[in-house]
């Protein structure tokens, strides 16, 4: 399982200095069944350089090596920070940045390249659900990693974000979220061990009973992470998961 906080363009150095021991306690009580992580505003990225006692990672990544590319980061200079991970094709860079599908699929290849792990992120609007053109909007997502990674997708964390879900209090139920995992599973070869987090307004009220789906191997947690305590209470219900 893995418990990822994303927090966006929010938070401080004050915010995440007081998160540091917190999280490498938390990490090592859960033990390596659970994996905790957080991916910061990139300046922020520096504080945690070369950190060993939870997972850290990025919220983007560029699809270029290096060059003439104001204001992206390359994958090898994010490796070489220590970063374990990076988010890719995350809707908010989808919608408002011009994360195209290629491009995102493009990110998560150089980011394997670089041996960090892409948590490739997908989902679908109300408005796709409502038009009954959920699966059609995921597999066009997912085509191109398909495409791009070959049998290395089976090395990419994917998070399914409805986009109806994020940031907006309305949770996928257990149910929806687990029809879907299901099919993503099934889609991408049926591999058990790919781990496929849930995100979009997980709370700590709402975690257990989505952490308990059998395809739901985690969670990419926007709000509730920059609370320490809502951040711990959900990575504690991931822990309950793995008694
Ligand atoms: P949320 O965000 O938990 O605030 O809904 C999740 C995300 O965007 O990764």
């Amino acid at each position: 399982m893995y418990v990822l906080g994303n927090w966006k363009m929010n938070g401080s150095i004050e915010l995440l200095q007081s998160f540091l021991q917190p999280m490498r306690d938390l990490q090592s009580s859960l033990g390596q069944s659970v994996q905790i992580g957080l991916a910061p505003p990139a300046p922020l990225l520096g504080v945690l350089v070369h950190e060993k006692g939870f997972l850290f990672g990025s919220q983007d990544v560029s699809e270029q090596d290096e060059g003439a590319f104001t204001g992206e980061t390359s994958s090898a200079l994010l490796a070489s920070l220590g970063c374990d991970f990076s988010l890719v094709g995350h809707s908010e860079r989808r919608q408002m940045f011009g994360d195209t599908e290629q491009r995102a699929a493009n990110k998560a290849e150089k980011a394997l390249e670089a041996g960090l792990k892409p948590v490739f992120c997908i989902g679908e609007t109300w408005q796709q659900r409502e038009a009954r053109q959920t699966w059609q909007c995921l597999e066009g997502q997912l085509a191109p990693l398909q495409a791009a990674l070959g049998d290395s997708v089976a090395d990419c964390v994917i998070a399914y974000e409805p986009v109806w879900a994020i940031g907006t209090g309305k949770t996928a139920s257990p149910e929806q979220a687990q029809e879907v995992h299901a099919w993503i599973r099934q889609k991408l070869g049926s591999n058990n061990d790919l781990p496929i987090l849930y995100g979009g307004s997980v709370k700590p009220d709402n975690a257990d009973e989505l952490f308990a789906q059998p395809d739901i191997d985690g969670g990419l947690i926007g709000g509730a992470s920059l609370q320490w305590e809502s951040f711990e209470a959900i990575c504690q219900a991931a822990g309950r998961q793995q008694q």
